[in-house]
């Protein structure tokens, strides 16, 4: 609840006619949907390797296939990712870094897992209250692919003359980044 709190404020800054969101891996379609209904939006355009969910508005958009071969993902003034980039290798982050620089998008605003030791241990107090052998297993993997500091807009290549960003690292385990084209 405290990333989608997160993500409406972050677009509420934005204009609302520049409010043409694309989402890189937009799963089930939770954080579309419940933005959604809270501000207005122009567009939002799903990116994920599977297919839309059933309750896709049809007047959304939605890419299925890896978002890093669509000519598609870079071209809307607002670029979102919720707990996706942490999959990405560097070489893949380097890759959308160039999409990024080269495509229209002008606002980027990214939650994912912060990488912090602590984490790793409040996670395995989650064995007190029923955490699965699986759970623990991914939310360290998670953790441990997570970011910390500037790392994230350096290694998508941002550069301090063409970007403004800003990361947060607030309690309970998420890093959250937002940045704005100059
Ligand atoms: C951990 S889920 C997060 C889903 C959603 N953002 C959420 O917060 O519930 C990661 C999503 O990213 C998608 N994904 C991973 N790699 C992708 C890629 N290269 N292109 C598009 N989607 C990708 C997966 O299919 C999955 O739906």
């Amino acid at each position: 609840m405290g990333a989608q709190r997160w993500f409406r404020r972050c677009l509420q800054r934005i204009a609302p006619e520049e409010r043409t969101v694309h989402e890189i891996g937009a799963g089930d379609g939770h954080l579309a949907s419940t933005t959604a209904q809270q501000i207005s939006l122009a567009r939002w355009t799903g990116f994920d390797l599977v297919s839309p969910p059933g309750d896709w508005p049809a007047s959304w958009g939605w890419h299925t296939g890896d978002c890093l071969q669509s000519g598609h993902l870079c071209e809307a003034p607002v670029l979102v990712a919720n707990l996706v980039l942490h999959h990405f290798n560097d070489s893949l982050l380097e890759a959308l870094g160039k999409r990024i620089e080269n495509g229209s998008v002008r606002y980027l605003i990214f939650n994912e897992p912060a990488r912090d030791r602590r984490y790793v241990q409040t996670l395995r107090l989650g064995r007190l209250i029923g955490f699965s052998p699986v759970t623990l297993h991914d939310g360290t993997v998670s953790i441990a692919a997570g970011f910390q500091g500037d790392e994230l807009a350096q290694t998508l290549g941002l550069s301090k003359q063409a970007w403004d960003w800003t990361y947060q690292l607030p309690f309970g385990g998420a890093y959250r980044m937002f940045a704005r084209r100059l």
